[in-house]
């Protein structure tokens, strides 16, 4: 089974549904770590290594009947294990903090809820693929479904795959995130996403704090 050695490296996660300005916050964080003098790598799912780029392109552009819900979430997994080998492991085992712009709690929401294709399938694969690695900690940036469309319909490129999908499909998400969210209590923490890039990133840096760097 996979299984990463023990590190000295955080994993963090952030998570939630399209245009909940978890990107925006990542960076921000990275910045804010980096400047704590602490190694800090950036990445993003799907992607964050080459092979994963690939895929990434595959899943993100076209048709929303492209994949069904099962061919979708195999390519996911496909592309996370490719991150996990070649970027995030290593990073961890060098003491590096990985900052990740999605991760697995992502295919559980979109896939399992979203497209209904249910949590025990999801978890089947995780399993098979991820085993017990987890995040140390998971940012859930949480958004009315309307405001997530409603933010992303201005925005100009060929990934929008998920973008076209239905509000139902959004709700659908939404919920499935804060389920997640409910069930990892330890692990997650669900940020208001209404609110300002500098309220954001306050509670972000404020939460690490408190874990990891007092
Ligand atoms: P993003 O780079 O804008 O976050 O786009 C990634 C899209 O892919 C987004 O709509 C969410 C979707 N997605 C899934 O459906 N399942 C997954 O496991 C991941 C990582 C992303």
């Amino acid at each position: 089974m996979p299984k990463v050695q023990p590190h000295s490296g955080k994993f963090i996660t952030l998570e939630g549904g399209d245009g909940s300005g978890k990107s925006t916050q990542a960076k921000l964080l990275s910045d804010f770590l980096t400047s704590q003098a602490i190694a800090v790598v950036a990445t993003r799912e799907p992607g964050g290594a080459p092979g994963a780029d690939d895929i990434r392109e595959l899943l993100l552009t076209g048709d929303p009947d492209r994949w069904d819900a099962i061919g979708e979430t195999l390519l996911f997994y496909a592309a996370r294990r490719n991150h996990l080998r070649l970027t995030v492991w290593p990073a961890l085992a060098a003491g590096t903090w990985v900052i990740s712009d999605r991760f697995a709690d992502s295919t559980m929401a979109y896939q399992g809820y979203g497209n209904q294709l249910g949590i025990e399938a999801v978890q089947k694969v995780h399993d098979f693929t991820v085993a017990d690695f987890a995040p140390e900690l998971t940012f859930i940036f949480d958004l009315p479904a309307e405001e997530g469309l409603r933010r992303t319909e201005g925005r100009l490129h060929n990934e929008d795959r998920f973008e076209k999908m239905e509000l139902a499909f959004h709700q659908r998400l939404r919920e499935g995130f804060l389920d997640i969210a409910r069930k990892n209590a330890d692990r997650c923490v669900v940020i208001d996403a209404t609110r300002s890039v500098e309220d954001i990133q306050r509670d972000l840096r404020a939460e690490i704090q408190n874990r990891f760097l007092s």
